[in-house]
């Protein structure tokens, strides 16, 4: 079940706030409202939200283009453009909600994991901020806010499994509460969206006239569509792993030989678009969509064997950049089918990075008072920081083999 747009219209009107703003360090009340803050890879973004999950203002400044026209994420690059629009989109998102810092009842912020440079730009306004207007400050973990984002738009009920995506991760865990994760699984070597980018960036698709602002993993969903993935048979990675981890840099080679082999044959230089271009996408896409698939696949019977999930109405969240990808999220529903699970996930735009899932993460924090700070804590940043308690080595041990599965494989693609 995707959720949709349309359940949150209702969310997104703005409301004038007039109540007692007293820090509240945890305390329950009405409407408290909090404010996040998100700057952990190339994403400058703020929102308000109140105690319910409701949107009241929003906004966000996407480094991507600056990025793709230099080939990848320059860290010096980004922290300059953090530091040169967090003010604004702090502000932006208060003005929209028609919000004062006084009203706030915490500030969240993204302080773990990412690229040092950015999170210092983050944690350091915020810092500044919550010291400024005497208001609690809530450190986010960006994974953990990208686990419980479903729940801002829908009731999913602890505990639940999440499959989390993105250019810089890929993990399975179950979520057990706000603060309490298993992780079943992580990548080996790097993400799936980094994958995604860096065939993007291998095929020169920033050339492409379809594509020239798109990221790679949205440029690689848009050519799929007119692709044929079979003429392309590669190998889904860890076929003889029987655990729930991810590797995807065996792929990425075995694409980037594809792609070398096709030049060759082709006759053209590194740097043109091929004509088979499509056809490397889908079947790029279609690779990636099995592995995520197999994996969580396994991940569902761990926890059935092991209890984890309610044996009513069990849950699967999608969640991070890559799960944006309509073709990924129709091959995993073959899964949650299969396995009677229910599968949720937040409409694209906060499925990427954003300030809701990061205000949404502290309002979470903040009904049950944990991890509430006063202004005045020192807080450092973690360019590194596993998510909950590692199990991976219990799942490799349980060597649970796949039963074999009819994937949905959309038509198109
Ligand atoms: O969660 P996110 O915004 O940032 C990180 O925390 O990494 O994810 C960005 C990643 C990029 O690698 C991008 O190529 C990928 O998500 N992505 C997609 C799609 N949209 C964004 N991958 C596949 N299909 C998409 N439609
Ligand atoms: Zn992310």
């Amino acid at each position: 079940m995707f959720l949709t747009q349309v359940k949150i219209l209702p969310r997104l009107l703005r409301r004038k706030h007039t109540f007692d703003s007293t820090p509240l360090f945890g305390k329950a009340s009405f409407s408290r409202l909090v404010l996040g803050i998100e700057t952990s890879c190339d994403d400058t973004g703020a929102a308000v939200l109140d105690e319910t999950g409701a949107i009241l203002g929003e906004s966000l400044h996407s480094q991507k283009e600056v990025h793709l026209r230099s080939g990848g994420i320059i860290p010096t690059v980004a922290q300059q453009l953090h530091r040169e629009n967090i003010e604004r989109v702090v502000q932006e998102a208060l003005e929209r909600s028609c919000v004062t810092p006084g009203q706030l009842s915490a500030v969240a912020t993204t302080v773990k994991p990412g690229l040092a440079l950015s999170l210092a730009i983050g944690l350091e306004f915020s810092q500044r901020f919550v010291r400024q207007h005497n208001k609690p400050f809530i450190p986010i973990h960006h994974m953990e806010a990208h686990a419980l984002t479903a729940r801002m738009l829908q009731p999913v009920s602890f505990p639940f499994l999440v499959l989390l995506v993105s250019g810089g991760h890929s993990l399975l865990a179950v979520a057990r509460g706000v603060d309490d994760f298993l992780l079943l699984g992580h990548t080996l070597d790097i993400a799936p969206g980094d994958a995604l980018d860096k065939v993007a960036r291998r095929l020169s698709l920033i050339k492409h006239p379809q594509c020239s602002t798109l990221s790679g993993g949205q440029a690689i969903e848009l050519l799929a569509k007119d692709g044929d993935r079979t003429l392309f048979p590669f190998k889904t990675p860890m076929g003889q792993t029987y655990d729930c981890c991810f590797s995807f840099a065996g792929l990425h080679n075995q694409i980037t030989l594809t792609i070398k082999k096709k030049e060759a044959e082709e006759g053209v230089e590194q740097g043109t678009l091929l004509r088979c271009v499509n056809d490397i996408a889908a079947a790029t896409q279609h690779t990636v969509a099995s592995h995520l698939a197999k994996r969580t696949h396994r991940a569902i019977l761990f926890c059935k064997t092991n209890n984890l999930l309610p044996s009513n109405n069990p849950s699967l969240v999608l969640s991070g950049g890559v799960a944006s990808n309509q073709y990924i999220r129709k091959v995993l529903t073959s899964i949650t089918e299969t396995t009677g699970l229910q599968l949720f996930c937040p409409p694209p735009k906060y499925c990427t990075d954003n300030g809701v899932m990061i205000a949404w993460n502290g309002v979470e924090r903040l009904r049950e008072g944990k991890g509430i700070l006063p202004p005045h804590v020192d807080v450092r940043y973690e360019p590194k920081a596993p998510l909950g308690v590692d199990i991976t080595a219990e799942v490799k041990a349980a060597a649970i083999k796949l039963p074999s599965v009819r994937m949905k494989i959309p038509t198109d693609g």
